[in-house]
């Protein structure tokens, strides 16, 4: 199969050649004479030019090949004399698979709103724009695995279904069979979840991390890539109730070696995307964002600033900038608050460390002055946070005291971590759509996956 990725690429491979292409109609234009096809197979996002000489074909043969319309066809590849492509195909054969009716087929015009497009969402891979954003998704889900293959990680697939809360924020949904209508009750009155298809209450993961600990303090280091899971009440363009994330996990490293793994990572990622996706790129800094190609690389060439988060504090109270919400030290940093201290005040993507341990998870190591924690979260200019991540408690009283006081259950096989050959280790999370935002410079994460999950909406 010839895709036109290969043709506009290789021109010279295919020119004085008479080839087959197969792909969905753009547009349709022209005169009396000779009709313009833009044709475009999802390769790439270029169309390949097809035209129809009218003493060859008919209106009437011509008439389903609306917008959207499926085709086959046979040509001539020739150098094309317009500009805006080097090549195109003079149309012997045209085999049409299925029409579109121009009355029902919605994406007709271009430039439609994103808005709209997202109440589409089953139809928008069709447009230029989705094309783009998806062909990147895929490219950085590859770039992702052979950056940690080619350093030696080992992908730990860890379980979606648990009955774990990692993140300990209670935004967990429910996994069960049991008849909603009508469950078992204890004598106390409760549900009992022994009749359950677990034969205990289960609930998709938050986050793969606790079992990816298990994985890396036997591997060595080792990274988890799939879908998570949060009930969050988040309306926000950066949240998603189904998102993927990216846990590397590592032994012996500590949280500078964790910060440099993790503005290494971020970095080649982006480096990657410049690289082997420059058209796709290139068409998102055109059509929606002018800054992005810029930013890109200003985020690649650039060391990210490392700062405690007593340090950011300060700055943004002396800031004078009136924030929603305020700030004093113990408050988790809205995304107003992270975005002024990477965009205004550094102007460079931040890495914020030490924070209170009262707004962080329990697993995180403690440091000396006994309040803060060994975290960090990268921030980025347009998204704020990225990526979280820290130190792990390796002491086994420190980390069963910070279980204890929160009150967690059920926490043995992690504790046993600790309990038998602890090491010190580190690790991170790197929201998967937080990072297509940054690269396709998209303005919300609803246009970063193919089919969203948010509060009020599971279409598909
Ligand atoms: O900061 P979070 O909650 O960290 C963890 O889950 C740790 N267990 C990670 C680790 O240390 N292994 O989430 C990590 C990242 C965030 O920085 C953000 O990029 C993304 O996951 N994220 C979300 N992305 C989209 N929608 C949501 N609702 C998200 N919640 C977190
Ligand atoms: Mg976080």
């Amino acid at each position: 199969m010839i895709r036109i990725k290969d043709i506009l690429d290789h021109p010279e491979e295919f020119e004085g050649k008479t080839i087959d292409v197969k792909g969905w109609v753009r547009t349709r234009r022209g005169n009396k004479g000779v009709q313009f096809v833009a044709l475009n197979d999802g390769s790439t996002v270029k169309s390949l030019q097809i035209v129809f000489d009218l003493s060859k074909f008919s209106d009437e043969e011509l008439k389903p090949v609306t917008t959207g319309s499926a085709i086959c066809a046979t040509g001539l590849i020739v150098k094309s004399m317009g500009k805006g492509q080097s090549v195109e195909m003079q149309a012997e054969k045209l085999e049409v698979y299925g029409t579109a009716n121009p009355e029902e087929y919605p994406l007709q015009k271009k430039g439609h709103s994103m808005e709209f497009l997202r109440e589409k969402a089953h139809l928008r891979p069709r447009t230029n724009t989705f094309g783009a954003v998806f062909r990147l998704r895929h490219a950085m889900a590859y770039a992702i695995h052979k950056f940690f293959n080619d350093k030696g990680f080992f992908y730990f697939h860890t379980p979606l279904i648990t009955a774990s809360d990692c993140e300990g924020a209670g935004a967990m949904f429910q996994v069960t069979t049991l008849d909603m209508a009508n469950p078992p009750r204890k004598e106390d009155g409760s549900i009992d979840y022994s009749e359950d298809f677990f034969g205990r209450q289960a609930s998709l993961t938050v986050s793969g991390q606790l079992e990816g600990e298990l994985g890396a303090t036997a591997l060595g280091q080792i990274y988890t890539f799939g879908p998570t899971f949060r009930a969050e009440n988040s309306y926000t363009p950066r949240h998603l109730a189904e998102f993927w994330m990216i846990e590397p996990e590592m032994a012996f490293y500590d949280i500078n070696d964790n910060m440099d793994l993790a503005e290494e990572f971020i970095k080649y990622c982006i480096r990657y995307a410049l690289e082997n996706c420059r058209d796709d790129i290139e068409f998102l800094n055109e059509h929606f964002d002018k800054e992005l190609i810029d930013r890109l690389n200003f985020v690649v060439d650039n060391d990210f600033v490392r700062l405690p988060y007593t340090e950011g504090i300060k700055i943004l109270e002396q800031s004078g900038k009136k924030f929603e919400f305020p700030v004093y030290w113990g408050a988790d940093l809205a995304s107003e608050h992270e975005r002024y201290l990477v965009e205004e005040h550094f102007k460079k993507p931040v890495i914020l460390t030490d924070y209170p341990k009262e707004i962080k998870a329990f697993y995180m190591k403690m440091n000396d002055d006994g309040k803060t924690v060994r975290a960090m979260d990268v921030l980025f200019p347009k998204i704020g946070e990225i990526i979280g991540g820290s130190q792990r408690e390796e002491d086994l009283q420190k980390l069963q005291g910070r279980i204890d006081e929160l009150g967690l259950t059920g926490m043995d096989w992690y504790v046993d971590t600790r309990r038998f050959g602890s090491v010190p280790h580190s690790g991170f999370g790197l929201g998967f759509e937080r990072l297509l935002l940054f690269v396709t410079g998209m303005q919300n994460i609803r246009d970063v996956i193919p089919f969203p999950r948010y509060p009020k909406n599971c279409e598909y």
